[in-house]
């Protein structure tokens, strides 16, 4: 059980890696008392530039080297100002908080679209460092947009890129390699993160072949206590800061917007 702080840390970033055209990886010394007590990876925490806060997965978690990391996309105005960002600058940090990945077997299967490869390279080096054998899906539009092939081959997973454009391993979607796989090989385990609707077809796969399976939802959140409601899911009321971000498939199927749509900051759902 990892130690949560709900008040921000101040800490210094330790250092910045370049890891596509939009995503850095930002890295923090973490001291902890017990290497049991880090982040388990799924989990995120509260990242505040001294204006603004929002929610990141931990993309490294390195009890050994006593570092946290957070890979962040270049998308809107927040995270445009985290990218502004040198090493030696300051940011706050609260958390971690909800459910990190469970991991179970010994033959697993990932897949992350986009940056939801973040929270998956965490929990691929959870599960190498256990002795389980991974095979990773990475997805993405284009070539300079794949995350961490390089660093998850290196630790020893199995690495299976994918463009939408062909400019990298497989040309097509993510579940078309994944359909594929299936018919392949037999997995444990199957996980996964990123674009909700890829996560949809991911579950329907598992499901077809009867393979358990963990996906972390994206919700808009305000507090990350458990305490606001603005993260709640239809119809089951959960609280994806404290029941998720990660759930397993069958209990994404009691959440009846999974796939569908998400609200936005003053609560109004939009369809994905
Ligand atoms: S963000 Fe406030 S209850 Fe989840």
């Amino acid at each position: 059980m990892s130690n949560i702080s709900n008040v921000p840390q101040v800490k210094e970033i330790k250092n910045i890696k370049n890891e596509s055209n939009t995503v850095k990886t930002f890295i923090f010394d973490w001291k902890l008392d017990s290497k049991s007590d880090y982040p388990l990876p799924g989990q995120f925490m509260m990242i505040w530039n001294f204006e603004d806060e929002k929610p990141m997965s931990l993309s490294l978690i390195d009890p050994i080297k006593e570092q946290i990391g957070f890979s962040i996309k270049k998308v809107g105005e927040f995270s445009t100002n985290i990218h502004t960002l040198k090493k030696g600058d300051k940011l706050g940090l609260r958390g971690p908080y909800g459910r990190g990945f469970e991991l179970i077997g010994s033959n697993i299967l990932v897949i992350g679209g986009g940056i939801g490869m973040a929270p998956i390279s965490a929990f691929v080096d959870f599960a190498l460092e256990r002795g389980v054998k991974v095979d990773v899906i990475t997805a993405s539009q284009t070539l300079h947009e794949i995350l961490f092939r390089e660093r998850l081959q290196k630790a020893g997973a199995g690495v299976l890129s994918c463009t939408d454009d062909g400019t990298c391993g497989f040309k097509g979607f993510a579940t078309d390699r994944l359909k594929a796989l299936l018919q392949e090989n037999s997995y444990d385990l199957i996980v996964s993160c990123g674009p909700e609707l890829m996560m949809k077809a991911v579950l329907d796969l598992a499901d077809q072949y009867q393979i358990p399976c963990q996906l972390a939802l994206e919700r808009w959140m305000k507090c990350a206590l458990g305490l606001c409601g603005q993260c709640c899911v239809d119809d089951t009321g959960w609280r994806v800061c404290v029941e998720g971000p990660v759930f397993w498939g069958h209990e994404l199927k009691l959440i009846t917007e999974f796939g569908k749509y998400r609200r936005d900051s003053s609560g109004t759902p939009t369809s994905f």
